[in-house]
């Protein structure tokens, strides 16, 4: 075997510092932090691919916005807990422009990041009905969610959708809801890891067995239009974002600053609370609160017990980027459409060095270039991968912390680089000699 560009003494040593009994479990910060070291201590690039983080600058549209906000001197002042109004005003509108949804402006909520909107909606949602204290979560998913339901003290339960796309996806959920413990039902579109992007049919499902079953969707929207298959990122035209707000009508959509407008810095995202949810009042939230609707408990009791509203300054900056978006002045998709293209070039090299997708299709359709993608080797385990990319100074995560039972390992497009192409495509050459597939 032809020795590795990383020696494999020195990762196995960084491993074992870091007192990590099972690598397949490393989390993002862990497999980070032992690639960070291995690089200054051997003086060799790595290949990072782990982080899950905007790599592009932040949207001018909202930095200019946020500056003349503070200069105005709004840092002083609380905000509004409800909401800055034209970010409501703005935020409805966005939903109504690219999904093509009504929601009204005032179950519009900003929080501090998606984050803070998966939070506050389980916690609200699990404190709707006593006999529903069950969040359940449509994988593969974002880690963090879980452990925040964790945090909380609430329960989950998962699948991976992997098995059951399409119409199989009916009676799998339903197997879930019949039980009538699940408070609410959450998955990502697109999604993180796999960037699989639910279609209409399963949202279609999704949606009726919300409604058959009373449980809430919580419809994560942190990649909002980033599926470059289509365009959709032109206001009040169609093709629309595909949604199970067609279906349902108790619904949460959580869309984020983040990625679409490579704005995670500053912690803002709007959580858009559908007209009936807002408006519903549910007997456990009465008995524990005295009254109140599930809207008005979500941001009067929840968010001011969290954070007391979101940073003034940023809430300006996101009012004026959807503004622009909706106003057809600022093409958002535009700016991050090159992680589509740097998807397209690293799966082409991993492929021709005998890598193969894990999460392939949607329904039959290839699954998009996006900001993510998920990679397997034959005769691998998604651990072995891991740690053995780790001797090629490449780095990602294993797709076992996302709730996935498929092996192999997800890969970020965030951070690469336009030299890094070459550079894997050679360290892969050597991986493909070093492990010859029967
Ligand atoms: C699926 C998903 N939801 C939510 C988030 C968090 O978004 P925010 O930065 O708005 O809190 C992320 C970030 O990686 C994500 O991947």
């Amino acid at each position: 075997m032809k020795s590795t560009p990383i020696s494999r003494d020195l990762i196995d040593r960084t491993i074992e510092d870091f007192q990590i009994m099972d690598f397949s479990k490393a989390t993002i910060r862990e497999v980070k932090a032992i690639a960070a070291k291995a690089e200054k201590e051997s003086g060799i690039e790595f290949i990072k691919m782990e982080m899950g983080v905007p790599g592009l600058p932040p949207s001018a549209v909202g930095v200019k916005a946020e500056i003349e906000a503070l200069q105005k001197g709004i840092a002083s002042l609380y905000p509004d807990i409800n909401g800055l109004p034209e970010l409501k005003k703005e935020a409805s509108r966005f939903i109504k422009a690219f999904i093509n949804v009504d929601v009204s402006p005032e179950g519009c909520v900003p929080v501090t990041g998606s984050m803070q909107g998966t939070f506050a909606s389980f916690l609200t949602c699990c404190q709707c009905d006593p006999k529903k204290d069950t969040i359940l979560f449509i994988d593969p998913g974002f880690p963090v969610q879980k452990q925040q339901v964790v945090v909380m003290g609430q329960k989950y339960e998962t699948f991976d959708v992997y098995d059951y796309r399409g119409a199989k996806l009916r009676d799998k959920l339903e197997s879930y809801l019949k039980k009538g413990n699940i408070s609410a039902i959450i998955y990502s579109n697109p999604n993180n890891p796999s960037w699989i992007c639910l279609k209409d049919e399963e949202l279609r499902i999704i949606g009726e067995l919300a409604t058959k079953y009373d449980t809430i969707v919580l419809e994560d929207l942190a990649y909002f239009g980033m599926d470059f298959r289509q365009d959709f990122g032109k206001p009040f035209q169609p093709p629309y974002l595909p949604t199970v707000a067609h279906y349902t009508d108790y619904y949460v959509m959580l869309i984020s600053g983040s990625k679409a407008f490579s704005y995670a810095g500053q912690r803002i995202g709007v959580s858009c609370i559908s007209d009936k949810l807002y408006h519903r009042s549910y007997e456990g939230l009465t008995t524990r609160y005295g009254g109140g609707t599930f809207g008005t408990v979500f941001i009067h009791r929840v968010l001011y017990a969290l954070s007391s509203g979101t940073s003034h300054s940023a809430q300006f900056a996101m009012a004026a980027m959807l503004k622009a978006a909706n106003d057809g002045k600022y093409d958002f998709l535009s700016e991050v459409k090159v992680y589509g293209e740097r998807a397209r070039r690293l799966k082409e090299i991993f492929l021709k060095h005998g890598f193969y997708l894990v999460y392939d299709n949607d329904l039959g359709e290839p699954v998009a270039d996006g900001f993510y993608f998920t990679i397997g080797y034959p005769g691998m385990s998604s651990g072995e991968l891991v740690r053995e990319l780790m001797y090629y100074g490449v780095s990602a995560i294993s797709l076992v912390t996302t709730g996935s039972n498929q092996e192999g390992l997800r890969a970020c497009t965030s951070f690469i680089q336009d030299h890094q192409y070459e550079l894997l495509d050679e360290r892969m050459a050597l991986f493909a000699e070093n492990h010859p597939v029967a």
